[in-house]
């Protein structure tokens, strides 16, 4: 078999290679290969390694010199809510001030000010201030995201939401999966009748699943949001219809949302700054991922979900940015890689784990994204850095030089390379 593309000249390719959920000490385990090619057919990898890619040529191979620069697979961020109008910097000085980010939401603030803003916003803008968001990530090298709903909070809104997300899939390079978070906040109109909402909230996943607009269902249940039996109520209905299932949970409160989210079959508990030790246990027993956001805390200067202990007791963890407009607005996902680093305290290797197969797996997309391996979709990042550790070292910065989606250069030499 010949190959259409193959990058050579490779430093180092750092991949995971282990089955997920990569838990516990074997989160810390990785493969390097040093001097290493990458020979990719039709968007897909054909083989990798140290030895000779001659045998893959043809005349019709491209070939990229990739200067020996170091290669990871692509990047996936696996928790955004990336569709939204506007922007909350008029908050970002009273949570400096001390109040505390649940009354500004208690006082219509909050998510409900980007509700009413996302409302008001006609769907070409919301894609459009989406797909700009969604190039900065992928300057970053990521190359598949998670994307919810929940700006929307009724079925004509929040159809609006997960259109945008199935535009942008189809339209942009990076995948998009997306997420239906109708349960994100209770709108204003319900405030006396959540009973009724929560009903809705029921009806509608029936109409979102006719038009194939989300495959993943998530509440945000924290005090003053939605409550255990409320959360169990919504996310039964859901995983009864057939959805995957998640949870922002412990976020603010230590509630036991975890422990919810293993006895229900959740693909992915995110958040756990506020995890109880008993949850811990409970997690390291099942195949839900323990999804940390630890842009989050940084933006609301607060405390580090403790992912040492997590891992320590044979959890798997992966690590996503949060990117929305109240509590993590920024696209830059190295800075959660390197949040992640420098505040939870994992290695370069856990984290190398954490962003790719393990985000990967609670996705569902373990067996196409995630790794650099034989019969993966051509995925692949090449960064500027003579190794892994520099990476978290010199933070603050856009290490990638080049990203490769399905097999096709989508950033060259720092640029987006648009098809025409
Ligand atoms: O994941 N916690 C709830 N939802 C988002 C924040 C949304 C917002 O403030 O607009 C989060 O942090
Ligand atoms: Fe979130």
């Amino acid at each position: 078999m010949t190959a259409d593309l193959i990058i050579h000249n490779i430093k180092t390719i750092y991949t995971p290679y282990l089955s997920p959920p990569v838990r516990g000490s074997m989160m810390n385990s990785i493969h390097e290969i040093h001097n290493a090619f990458i020979a990719i057919k039709d968007g897909v990898i054909i083989d990798f390694g140290a030895g000779d890619y001659q045998k893959y040529e043809s005349e019709d191979t491209i070939f990229h010199d990739a200067h020996q620069q170091i290669v990871l697979p692509g990047l996936i961020d696996s928790h955004t809510h990336l569709v939204h109008a506007g922007s909350r910097e008029d908050e970002y000085k009273m949570l400096q001030n001390g109040v505390p980010y649940l009354d500004i939401l208690k006082n219509g603030g909050g998510i409900l000010g980007t509700v009413e803003k996302t409302r008001n916003a006609s769907i070409d803008s919301l894609y459009e201030k989406a797909y700009h968001s969604l190039d900065e990530m992928m300057l970053h090298g990521v190359t598949a995201i998670e994307s919810k709903s929940g700006y929307g909070l009724s079925l004509e809104h929040e159809t609006k939401q997960l259109l945008v997300n199935q535009m942008l899939n189809t339209n942009h390079p990076v995948q998009v999966l997306s997420t239906y978070m109708g349960a994100h906040a209770v709108p204003k109109e319900y405030t006396h009748d959540k009973a009724r909402y929560i009903e809705n909230i029921k009806k509608d996943l029936t109409r979102i699943q006719e038009l194939s607009l989300a495959d993943a269902v998530d509440v945000f249940c924290e005090t003053g949001v939605f409550s255990i039996e409320e959360t169990r109520n919504i996310l039964t209905h859901a995983k009864n219809m057939g959805f995957r299932i998640k949870m922002h949970a412990d976020e603010i409160h230590s509630l036991g949302g975890t422990g919810l989210g293993v006895e229900l079959g959740c693909s992915s508990v995110d958040h756990l700054m506020a995890i109880s030790n008993e949850d811990i246990k409970k997690l390291a027993q099942s195949h839900t991922i323990a999804n940390l956001l630890p842009g989050t805390s940084f933006y609301l200067n607060k405390d580090y979900a403790n992912a040492r202990h997590m891992i320590d007791s044979n959890v798997a963890v992966s690590i996503s940015g949060d990117y929305n407009p109240g509590s993590c607005p920024t696209e830059n996902f190295q800075l959660i890689m390197q949040l992640a680093s420098n505040k939870l305290k994992m290695t370069p290797e856990e984290v190398l784990n954490a962003v790719t197969i393990n985000a990967a797996y609670h996705l569902g997309l373990d067996n196409q994204i995630g790794s650099i391996e034989v019969g993966k979709k051509a995925n692949i990042v090449v960064m500027r850095a003579p190794n892994l550790s520099y990476i978290f070292y010199h933070f603050g910065v856009n290490h990638t030089k080049d990203v490769i989606i399905n097999g096709k250069f989508v950033v060259k030499n720092r640029q987006i390379v648009r098809e025409i």
